[in-house]
């Protein structure tokens, strides 16, 4: 009943959960601490300011998901490839440079809050683009872990077995490490510099992490339904064929309105309006063979996490992303809450969840447990308040933020045509004002949430006696 059981991949990857679910814990408690100043401005200003608790809030979203992924290819690489990671020392070393590095740029963030924007600040406090503002130090670190990462993936599976699942992640660990380069040209002309920048982030989450969940939720149902190779490698197939036909010239959603040339409101319009279409295959996929095998799974947590996924992909990026996609609409409602509504369903739906699941199958086998299924279920009451406190935190939170950007669209944009005035009034208006503390209520709801996971999985299967008269009484 420890790491002991597991194989080399394994117990590196339950490393990297374990940062995972720390920053995750970390990104709410910023999270909270930057929807607090939305509502009273002074609190902590010039401790901890917005700019502060709101870099740390995102950043270390999108460091604990990357390290969720990581953690879940090592997790799976030795399995796969039916043979043990190539060099695992190489990647544990990878692990604590990659650590220590997130260490010292979120305490950098923390202590240098103010300073001039030069070269010394790009280099060793912040680069300044969202989401992956970490200095040009710690990017050429970040660059060289990817790469010991990678270098495991491919030589293990060269040496071992190549599967579809092996195949498809492959090549889509190239393109996701390759897009993170262009996060790092300089560039001093503003437009220059987004176009090139949103290849990171939007070639991220609507491109390459998007096959990389795919691949995921792939070898989960395997594992967890038993469903056959052969239907998930197909379905992965069609996913990804679907994902990259649309998702790379979706980008232009993003080229509405910084300089760009005018033909990119057909193109972003056009493809990224298709880009829904996959995410109804992949919930068509998972629900189908989930019914198909009646849900008797070997463990619960981690299969409703999966459908979960599945569903908060196709409502929080196919729905909530279609909704400002096209340019007619976007005009109105381009960087109001209505984005960051989006912005957290689709983050929180699409990988936050699937991640989730991933760690319930560690804890499984770390657990030394054959089965979370309904043998274990006698007592599981945590998993399942943990799963419905967070969905209807993040849900609300996504109401709440979705009006008050409705309103702001209607007042700032549409009413007062995109004029400070029309911002101002628009700031205070009693739904903008109601949807951020309704906000909170839910942030509240989702920390309780956060707090419930994290016991859950500390304690999940430790007494599978207890579990088991449990479940025994419940029979009886
Ligand atoms: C899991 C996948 C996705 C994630 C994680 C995601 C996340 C985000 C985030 C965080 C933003 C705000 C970016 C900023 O800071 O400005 C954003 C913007 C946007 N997203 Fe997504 N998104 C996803 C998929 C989609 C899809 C499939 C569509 C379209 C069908 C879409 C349409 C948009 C649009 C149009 C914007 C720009 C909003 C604006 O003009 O302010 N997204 N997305
Ligand atoms: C305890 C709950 C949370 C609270 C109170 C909270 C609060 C906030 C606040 C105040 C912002 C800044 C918005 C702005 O600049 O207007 C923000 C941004 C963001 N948060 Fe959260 N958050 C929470 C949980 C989450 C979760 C669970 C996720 C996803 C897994 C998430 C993802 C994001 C993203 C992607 C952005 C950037 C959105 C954009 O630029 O449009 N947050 N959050
Ligand atoms: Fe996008």
């Amino acid at each position: 009943m420890s790491i002991a059981n597991l194989n080399g991949g394994q117990q590196l990857a339950v490393k990297y959960f374990i940062v995972a679910v720390v920053l995750f814990v970390a990104q709410i408690l910023f999270g909270m601490l930057s929807g607090i100043q939305y509502l009273a401005p002074d609190f902590l200003q010039g401790v901890l300011s917005f700019n502060v608790t709101r870099t740390v809030h995102i950043n270390a979203m999108i460091v604990w998901m990357l390290y969720g992924f990581i953690g879940s290819v090592y997790w799976l690489l030795e399995e796969e490839s039916e043979i043990e990671v190539v060099g695992l020392k190489l990647g544990n070393l990878g692990f604590w440079v990659l650590t220590s590095a997130v260490a010292v740029v979120v305490l950098v963030f923390l202590f240098v809050q103010t300073g001039p924007g030069d070269d010394f600040t790009r280099w060793f406090v912040n680069e300044g683009r969202e989401y992956i503002e970490a200095p040009r130090w710690a990017d050429i670190g970040i660059v060289i872990c990817m790469l010991i990462f990678f270098y495991n993936v491919a030589a293990t599976f060269s040496k071992g077995k190549w599967s579809g699942i092996a195949g498809v992640l492959t090549l889509d660990l190239v393109a996701l490490a390759g897009i993170y380069l262009a996060g790092m040209f300089y560039t001093t002309n503003i437009s220059v510099d987004q176009y090139w920048w949103w290849w990171v982030i939007h070639l991220w989450v609507e491109a390459t992490w998007e096959v990389l969940v795919a691949c995921l939720m792939a070898w989960g149902l395997m594992k967890t339904l038993g469903v056959s190779r052969k239907i998930v490698t197909t379905w992965l197939y069609i996913e990804v064929a679907l994902m990259f036909g649309s998702g790379i010239l979706g980008i232009g959603h993003h080229y509405f309105w910084i300089g760009t040339p005018e033909y990119w409101f057909s193109i972003g319009g056009l493809f990224s309006a298709l880009e829904p279409i996959p995410l109804v295959a992949m919930v068509v996929h998972a629900v189908y063979d989930s019914g198909v095998r009646h849900t008797k799974g070997n463990n619960n947590p981690a299969l409703a996490w999966f459908i979960t996924h599945a569903f908060g992909n196709f409502f929080g990026a196919g729905v909530w992303g279609f909704m400002h996609t096209l340019p007619q609409i976007n005009l109105y409602t381009h960087g109001t809450q209505w984005s960051a509504s989006h912005g957290h369903l689709a983050f929180f739906g699409a990988y936050a969840t699937i991640i989730i699941a991933m760690f319930y199958i560690a804890a499984q086998y770390v657990r030394g447990q054959s089965s979370f299924g309904p043998a274990l279920l006698g007592n599981g009451w945590k998993w399942k308040w943990a799963l419905g406190l967070l969905n209807f935190g993040v849900v609300g939170m996504t109401v709440a933020l979705l009006i008050s950007g409705y309103e702001q669209s209607f007042i700032e944009r549409a009413v007062g045509g995109s004029t400070w005035m029309g911002y101002f009034a628009a700031q205070i208006h009693p739904w903008f004002v109601q949807g951020m503390q309704w906000r909170m209520i839910f942030g509240l709801i989702t920390s309780a949430g956060i707090v419930l996971l994290v016991w859950d999985l500390l304690t999940i299967g430790k007494h599978p006696a207890v579990e088991k008269s449990g479940q025994a009484q419940t029979a009886s």
